[in-house]
């Protein structure tokens, strides 16, 4: 079913999200999967459902919400699975359940203790049960990329003649080298008697820093889907990343035999969207999407640029949405214009409280910074769901002194559980001190991983956010916060981060052993 279109899968909300700290509330996949839907992703995997009832929840309000992209739904090949992916994907426009068990030697025998035919027939089973609840069923037999291509091509005849419409080959472990990968494909596609009936998929890891190279050889080898994910984020080293794979694509039309039907210039905001809910930095180097990617910093670079800039660059920044930034509200800005701005950012409110709360907000960070930019308004929205997360501490009062020739130290108040709290601490910095107060007060036992500063718009007055990593026991969350005061900004971030910590961690791997 070779086209020339190639058919971008998203799995950010689910692969993802599967990045040690990356986990997102339901409101902040909706936010994502609209940003998704605004750039024509054709797939967006929206979680797990079996995984717990808050993925479940998650995974319907993304069917509710996406209008114009299909919502996917992960299943291992079990009933319990499928069903509920089948319910959580029930008021989808569009729906798929993608289903998968392992193939490799290796999975089969260590992770599954299955016989390779008991795996076929599972895989077939779980097939026919996905296509009672949609026609768009897609199957993966995970780790494909070191399984043996006999088995291989006997699993996807049965699952296409059993109805699977995508069939998707992951390079689960990131093992496979760019050659071999497009091989593998080119070889499937011959060896598959019905592989005509079915759009080959790829869905390659970065172990190696090799998941878009593959991805790529796969499509010139006529793979039609490419599962990606924004940033590069997802399991271990990540997955493919979406901006690499789109623009590669479509910068080299001269090589590659299809497109996509993307509207790239929502690639930056996205990014940036995705990278302020999970707190996953973006390197400044980072192809596309990072903050050097259209900077030119020698003085020939810079020349030949402004004479013509296709002398050092292949692709125009506003192509990718590196538009200016773009001053959306000021201080003067009324209620129906912040309601309106936000809903064109898929940001929308249960309540007319709600509203009045953000819009008190704006108020607030618009008398601090008197252009506020779309970015400050997704900041904002953020800072105010993290505040609605089950919050046991919350910040009362902050005061830091910090001097010349002076040990700087932070006076703070928390309140916990309704009750106040204060202490003082001193510490090598401000944001140290104010650290320092608080684990006074805490004692949370918790180290931290990771103090990451990024400012979201240009300027002095810009907001800063900041992501707090902190690790308890191998459960490991990460903080976010955002305020025009880079202090007040770490405190919110530490502070979220001690109020995820201490939630229960009761959501299943998709990718256990005991099916
Ligand atoms: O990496 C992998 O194999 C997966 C499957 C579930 C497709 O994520
Ligand atoms: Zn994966």
């Amino acid at each position: 079913m070779s086209s020339d279109r190639l058919i971008i899968f998203d799995t950010t909300l689910r692969d993802g999200e599967q990045s040690p700290g990356a986990s997102m509330t339901k409101d902040e996949k909706v936010r994502i999967a609209k940003s998704l839907e605004r750039m024509k992703v054709d797939v967006i995997e929206a979680g797990f459902p079996i995984a717990s009832p808050g993925d479940f929840d998650a995974v319907q309000a993304v069917a509710r919400a996406v209008k114009d992209s299909t919502v996917c739904g992960l299943a291992r090949a079990l009933d319990r699975d499928i069903d509920r992916a089948g319910e959580a994907l029930q008021d989808a426009v569009a729906a798929r359940i993608h289903t998968f068990i392992a193939t490799s030697p290796i999975h089969m025998k260590m992770k599954l203790r299955m016989q390779p035919d008991q795996v076929l027939e599972q895989a077939v089973k779980a097939v026919r049960r996905a296509c009672k609840y949609t026609d768009n069923v897609e199957f993966s037999p995970e780790d494909a990329g070191r399984s043996e291509l006999d088995f291989l091509c006997r699993v996807l005849e049965a699952v296409i003649d059993a109805g699977a419409t995508t069939v998707n080959i992951p390079d689960t472990v990131g093992y496979n080298l760019p050659h071999q990968f497009g091989d593998l494909i080119e070889a499937l596609i011959e060896r598959v008697p019905n592989s005509d009936k079915a759009v080959f998929s790829v869905h390659c890891h970065n172990d190696l820093g090799l998941a878009v190279a593959n991805s790529l050889s796969a499509v010139l080898n006529g793979a039609r889907q490419v599962e990606c994910t924004i940033n590069g984020l997802g399991e271990r080293a990540g997955n493919a990343s979406l901006e690499e794979v789109v623009m590669t694509v479509r910068t080299r039309r001269d090589v590659f035999p299809c497109e996509t039907r993307l509207d790239t210039t929502q690639i930056v905001p996205t990014s940036r969207l995705v990278s302020g809910i999970t707190g996953f930095a973006v390197q400044p180097n980072k192809a596309i999407v990072g903050a050097n990617a259209f900077a030119h910093e020698s003085g020939i670079h810079q020349d030949g640029v402004l004479k013509s800039r296709e002398t050092y660059e292949i692709m125009r920044a506003q192509d990718v949405g590196w538009a200016a930034n773009r001053i959306v509200l000021g201080k003067h800005s009324g209620r129906n214009a912040l309601r309106s701005h936000l809903e064109a950012l898929g940001i929308s409110f249960d309540s007319e409280e709600a509203l009045n709360e953000a819009f008190s907000r704006f108020k607030d960070l618009a008398d601090k910074k008197h252009e506020i930019y779309d970015e400050d308004l997704q900041a904002l929205v953020t800072e105010a769901n993290l505040d609605a997360v089950n919050e046991q501490f919350k910040l009362v009062s902050l005061k830091v002194c910090s001097e010349t020739g002076e040990t700087p130290n932070a006076d703070i108040t928390l309140n916990i559980n309704g009750e106040e709290h204060q202490a003082s601490a001193p510490g090598g910095g401000p944001v140290d001190a104010a650290f320092k107060a608080i684990e006074t007060i805490v004692a949370s036992g918790t180290e931290l991983q990771l103090y990451s500063v990024n400012n979201i718009t240009s300027g002095t007055d810009a907001q800063g956010e900041v992501t707090v990593r902190l690790e308890k026991a191998g459960h490991i969350v990460n903080g976010q916060g955002a305020d025009t005061d880079i202090v007040i900004a770490s405190v919110r971030a530490y502070v979220n981060a001690l109020n995820k910590i201490i939630q229960p961690k009761d959501r299943e791997h998709p990718q256990r052993g005991d099916v």
